[in-house]
């Protein structure tokens, strides 16, 4: 895999039907055009991920979702009027345009426009070599299946080295602000369901929209797997109480807590974020750190559940859940 800074060059690979991995605001994501069956095979091969997880398509602009969507509701065309570029996803009726080769042969398809500008830049780039300023490029997340997903160039190597060809490209573009993957709104139903909650709050959605947020949706979204985003250590979620009553002096064991949360004697703390975004932006570096090192088990005590801090917890369980 050939890294580099220049999004120029990962277009030119897209454009061929070779794969980059590209920075996002959310986490790194393992981009392939979305109109070329077999480049999307080796996204999956890749991964390690069974056909039937389908994936997003990210787009230029949210003026190509005529291109890719049809139904969309009102409250659909809010969000994305309200949070594109950014991290939010929204599942819709999909045109023929998204294949069964993307959408695991699902009536919808999952769409977002990023914010990260080495992503816009990109994929300007290539609607601008392909002539077709609507092209999509699908991307899952640049880790492995069902592991914690890369959030720095450095991850992207550690994870999927070993599984892509020479000619692919890794476009450097520093480490992802979000940190965590897109909220995922359902929008094929009278109203939105967050699917996967990110940084867009399901109080951000209700607001935008004016509807509630929740409920329950048929869309069938496999990648919310009860166990997901799982480092080798195992994961436990504690209270601050249930902290104080740990037996103390253990280096096996690594703390990932607000800034506040003291640390246990003894304890590898594995970082000290001051807010619920700054947890996000964090987490999966900590996880990864936890491995490095050769933990046994991480402790994490959840910041609060305001802003992206639901996601994080979300994320928490998953990763607790074996
Ligand atoms: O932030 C993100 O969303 C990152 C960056 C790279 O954009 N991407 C990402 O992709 O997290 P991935 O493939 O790791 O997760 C996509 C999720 C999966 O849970 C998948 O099941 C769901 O989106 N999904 C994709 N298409 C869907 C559809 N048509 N209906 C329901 N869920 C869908
Ligand atoms: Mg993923």
């Amino acid at each position: 895999m050939l890294t580099t800074t220049d999004p120029a060059v990962a277009a030119e690979a897209l454009r061929d039907g070779r794969l980059a991995v590209l920075p996002t605001e959310t986490v790194y994501g393992l981009g392939a055009r979305a109109d070329l069956p077999r480049a999307i095979a080796r996204v999956y091969a890749a991964k390690g991920r069974p056909a039937d997880h389908p994936l997003i398509v990210h787009l230029a602009d949210a003026i190509h979702l005529a291109a890719w969507a049809q139904q969309v509701p009102d409250y659909g065309l809010a969000l994305a009027e309200a949070f594109w570029p950014g991290p939010l996803t929204l599942v819709v009726q999909r045109t023929s345009r998204a294949g069964d080769f993307l959408t695991g042969g699902q009536g919808t398809v999952a769409l977002r426009v990023p914010s990260h500008p080495a992503f816009r830049a990109v994929i300007g780039a290539l609607g601008d070599l392909l002539d077709d300023r609507a092209v999509g490029i699908a991307a899952p997340s640049a880790n492995r299946f069902g592991r914690v997903s890369p959030t720095t160039a450095a991850h992207v190597l550690d994870e999927l080295s070993a599984h892509l060809h020479d000619d692919d490209v890794l476009l450097d573009g520093g480490p992802s602000v979000v940190g965590v993957e897109s909220t995922i709104v359902d929008c094929t139903g009278p109203l939105p369901v967050v699917l996967r909650p990110g940084d867009v709050s399901e109080d951000d959605v209700a607001r935008v929209t004016g509807l509630a947020a929740g409920g329950s949706s048929t869309v069938r979204a496999p990648g919310t797997l009860a166990s997901h985003y799982a480092p080798q250590a195992r994961v436990s979620i504690v209270s601050p109480d249930g902290l104080a009553g740990r037996p103390t002096g253990d280096a096996t064991i690594g703390l990932l807590a607000l800034a506040g949360v003291p640390t246990p004697d003894g304890f590898v703390r594995l970082s000290e974020p001051e807010s619920s975004a700054d947890f996000a932006r964090v987490l999966y570096s900590s996880l990864r750190e936890a491995d490095a090192l050769g933990l046994l088990e991480v402790l994490a005590v959840p910041p609060p559940l305001d802003g992206v801090g639901a996601a994080v917890l979300d994320r928490l369980t998953r990763a607790a859940t074996t």
